[in-house]
C-alpha cells in the first residue's frame, strides 16, 4: 500500500477546536515540512489507511514549510520556513460541474475578508484568484481535481504572511502582509507589526466554511454578485489576457459561470484560464 503523507502529520488539536462549527473542526493535520500541501492531499485523498479509512471532507493540510510548492501554471511558490501560510482543504463538492469554478471565487472571497479583518489592510481579489494588497500579490489559491479520487477538490492557499523580505525576482510584484503593514500607501513607513497567523488561518477557514455553504445554498449567481464586490477587476479594468497570443481589453463582469467577460476592439471575448494584469493608466505612466 502506498505510504500515506498524514501519517507523518501532528493533529493540530488547537486550531482544530477553533474552528468548531465548520466542516473543518478537528481535522487539521500539521506537517513540519512537506513538498506540497495540495500534491500531499491529491494523494491521500484517494487512499484509505490501514483500518480502511479514508479522508472526509473538510481535512486540512498545513505546513510550516513547503519544498516543492506550487503555483498556478506550473510556477513555483516561495514557501520558506515559518513566515508563510501553505494550506489546502479537502473538499467533495456535490455541486453542478459548471459550479466547480466558484469554489475558487468563494475561497478568494474568504481570503480576502480574512487578510482585511485580521491583517486590518484592504485586499483586492484579481480575478480568479489573486490576492494583492496596494497592488502587489501577497496570496495565491490553486484548486486541483483528480478524476482518479471521485470528485475530490483541493483548494490550496499560498499567503505571504510576516515575510520581511522577499526573493530580488519577486520584489516588483509581489509583497508580504507584514511588509504592506509597515508602509503608508505614499511609501511612509509605518510601525510594522507582525501577523498573527493563528488568527488568520481560524479567519480563511470560518469565511472560507461559510461560502462554501452558501454556494451550494444560495447557487452560482450570489456568489458571482459578492466576488464583483470584493474585486476591483471585475468590471472596467483595463488588462493585458495571456491567452490565445495574449490580448488587451477592458473587463466587463462575469459570465454565468464566473469567467471574467472582456470587451476588445474585436469584440467581447472569454477569459478561461489566462492570466489577467492590469494595464497602467495613460496617466499613471506619465506620472501625473
Ligand atoms: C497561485 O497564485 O499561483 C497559486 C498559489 C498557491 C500556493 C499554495 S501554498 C499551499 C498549496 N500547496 C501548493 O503547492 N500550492 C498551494
Amino acid at each position: 500500500m502506498a505510504a500515506l503523507y498524514r501519517e507523518c502529520a501532528v493533529i493540530d488539536a488547537a486550531l482544530g477546536k477553533l474552528l468548531k462549527g465548520t466542516i473543518f473542526a478537528g481535522r487539521v493535520y500539521r506537517f513540519a515540512s512537506i513538498d506540497s500541501t495540495n500534491s500531499a492531499l491529491l494523494q491521500d485523498a484517494a487512499l484509505k489507511d490501514a483500518a480502511g479509512v479514508g479522508l472526509p471532507e473538510g481535512a486540512i493540510y498545513i505546513a510550516d514549510q513547503q519544498t516543492a510548492g506550487r503555483g498556478r501554471g506550473k510556477h513555483a511558490w516561495h514557501s520558506p520556513p515559518g513566515v508563510g501560510l501553505y494550506l489546502s482543504a479537502l473538499l467533495r463538492p456535490h455541486l453542478p460541474a459548471n459550479d466547480v469554478l466558484g469554489i475558487t471565487l468563494a475561497a478568494g472571497v474568504a481570503a480576502a475578508e480574512a487578510i482585511t479583518q485580521v491583517a486590518g489592510i484592504e485586499c483586492d481579489v484579481r480575478w480568479p484568484n489573486d490576492l494583492l494588497v496596494q497592488g502587489k500579490k501577497t496570496g495565491g489559491i490553486l484548486t486541483e481535481m483528480n478524476s482518479s479520487n471521485g470528485g475530490a477538490v483541493v483548494v490550496g492557499f499560498g499567503i505571504n504572511v510576516n515575510h520581511a523580505s522577499l526573493p530580488p525576482e519577486l520584489q516588483e510584484t509581489a509583497t508580504s502582509l507584514f511588509l504592506a503593514r509597515g508602509l503608508l500607501s505614499d511609501g511612509v513607513p509605518l510601525k510594522a507589526a507582525r501577523i498573527d497567523a493563528t488568527a488568520l488561518t481560524t479567519a480563511l477557514l470560518q469565511f472560507f466554511d461559510r461560502e462554501y455553504r452558501r454556494l451550494a445554498q444560495e447557487g452560482l449567481p450570489a456568489l458571482l454578485a459578492r466576488f464583483e464586490q470584493r474585486s476591483s477587476y471585475v468590471r472596467g479594468k483595463r488588462v493585458i489576457v495571456g491567452e490565445e497570443g495574449g490580448y488587451e481589453g477592458i473587463t466587463d463582469g462575469l459570465d454565468e459561470r464566473g469567467f471574467l467577460r472582456v470587451k476588445t476592439a474585436d469584440g467581447t471575448r472569454i477569459v478561461l484560464s489566462g492570466a489577467v494584469r492590469a494595464l497602467k493608466q495613460e496617466s499613471e505612466e506619465i506620472g501625473t
